[in-house]
């Protein structure tokens, strides 16, 4: 028998309220990572991506958020049901997260160094392999012994001389330089599943491929599952096995990279692929469609994609469609999934 997977969201709701009413902003998503498998999340902004990820380590606020139904099993147990002090058990310890906000930001008053013996210390607690010091050892040992594992993480994501630049503080550092501390803080832990949250958007080209060829290396070392989301098909192509396309909060598209980056199936991935600059600095970023990512207070009844598809019929106003296999794991939420129809 296969192993279960380490994380296993199924047909997840959530609404935000806000002052124009409540909107269904994730309309059942499902999504599953095994162990070693890269999940790129893509989509137009707005489109739930972030929202997905930080469901994941419950931090959407709540009000305004209300979780309207599904499940998030993690390692079979179910994240929706565990309290604020299950959940902190896991984070940062079992799931590691790089997200653009604050909670998992650094800290520009404190030294680099201090606030990631900070992180090993506190996953050292849930699990004593991390520092290798015995759980009764001294304040002092504990502490040097998480300033060592700081060190050598900090060089495991390529940062020269981490001995001394332990020290620096975050203004110190170039953006590719801290976002590399941000992915050794989420790794410190070692986490088995890592969400990152656009963590190469800021950064030039060539320091984007560092990053992403880092990250492929901790996937292979520590037998990670990961969630990259990006609106970068480049990206996806270069640093994913697996791929799940989002739009108005549903995963519209998903399967293995190659699968679906040869056959896009949706008529939503096949815009997106068609609307990114194959060539210059910008090179595999999504653009945005013409037309609107539609009011998700009053969404359409049907295909949330039918109101900007060329191809809708009146069936796929109807209802949600259903997730159809087109094979080797290859979804599509479409009633008409395949290349384009050829013009009549
Ligand atoms: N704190 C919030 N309050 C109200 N609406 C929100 C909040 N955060 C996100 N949303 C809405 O939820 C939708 C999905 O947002 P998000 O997950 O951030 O999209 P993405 O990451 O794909 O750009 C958007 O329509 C956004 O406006
Ligand atoms: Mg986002």
């Amino acid at each position: 028998m296969t192993e279960p997977p380490l994380l296993d969201i199924r047909d997840l709701h959530l609404s935000m309220t806000s002052f124009d009413g409540e909107a269904h902003v994730l309309a059942g998503v499902n999504l599953s990572v095994r162990r070693n498998e890269v999940w790129g999340v893509v989509g137009e902004t707005g489109c739930g991506k972030s929202l997905t990820g930080l469901s994941i380590s419950r931090l959407v606020p709540s009000p305004p958020a209300r979780y309207l139904g599904g499940e998030i099993l993690f390692d079979g147990r179910d994240l929706l049901s565990l309290d604020e002090a299950g959940m902190r058990n896991l984070r940062g310890h079992r799931i590691g997260m790089i997200f653009q906000d604050p909670t998992t930001n650094l800290n520009p008053a404190f030294r680099i160094g201090e606030q990631l013996v900070d992180v090993a210390l506190a996953a050292d607690r849930r699990n004593p392999d991390i520092l290798g010091v015995a759980a009764r050892a001294g304040w002092r040992t504990r502490r040097r012994a998480a300033r060592d594992v700081a060190v050598r993480t900090l060089a495991e994501v390529g940062i020269t001389d981490a001995a001394e630049r332990i020290d620096a503080y975050p203004h110190e550092f170039s953006g590719g330089m801290r976002q590399r501390v941000l992915i050794a803080m989420a790794l410190i832990g070692r986490p088995d599943l890592l969400i990152a949250d656009e963590p190469t958007t800021a950064l030039d080209v060539s320091v984007q491929s560092q990053i992403l060829a880092l990250l492929a290396g901790m996937v292979r070392d520590h037998a990670m599952g990961v969630i990259l989301i990006t609106h970068n098909l480049g990206v996806v192509a270069k640093a994913c096995s697996h791929v799940a396309v989002m739009y108005a909060g549903v995963i519209v598209e998903s399967g293995p990279v190659a699968a679906l980056l040869r056959k896009p199936s949706h008529p939503y991935t096949r815009a997106l692929m068609a609307s990114i600059p194959t060539s210059g600095v910008r090179r595999g970023e999504l653009k945005g469609l013409p037309g609107q990512v539609p009011n998700l207070i009053k969404p359409p009844r049907g295909c949330r994609f039918a109101p900007r598809c060329a191809q809708a019929a009146e069936a796929c106003r109807a209802g949600p469609p259903q997730p159809v296999d087109l094979g080797g794991g290859h979804m599509a939420a479409c009633l008409k999934p395949g290349p384009a129809a050829e013009a009549a």
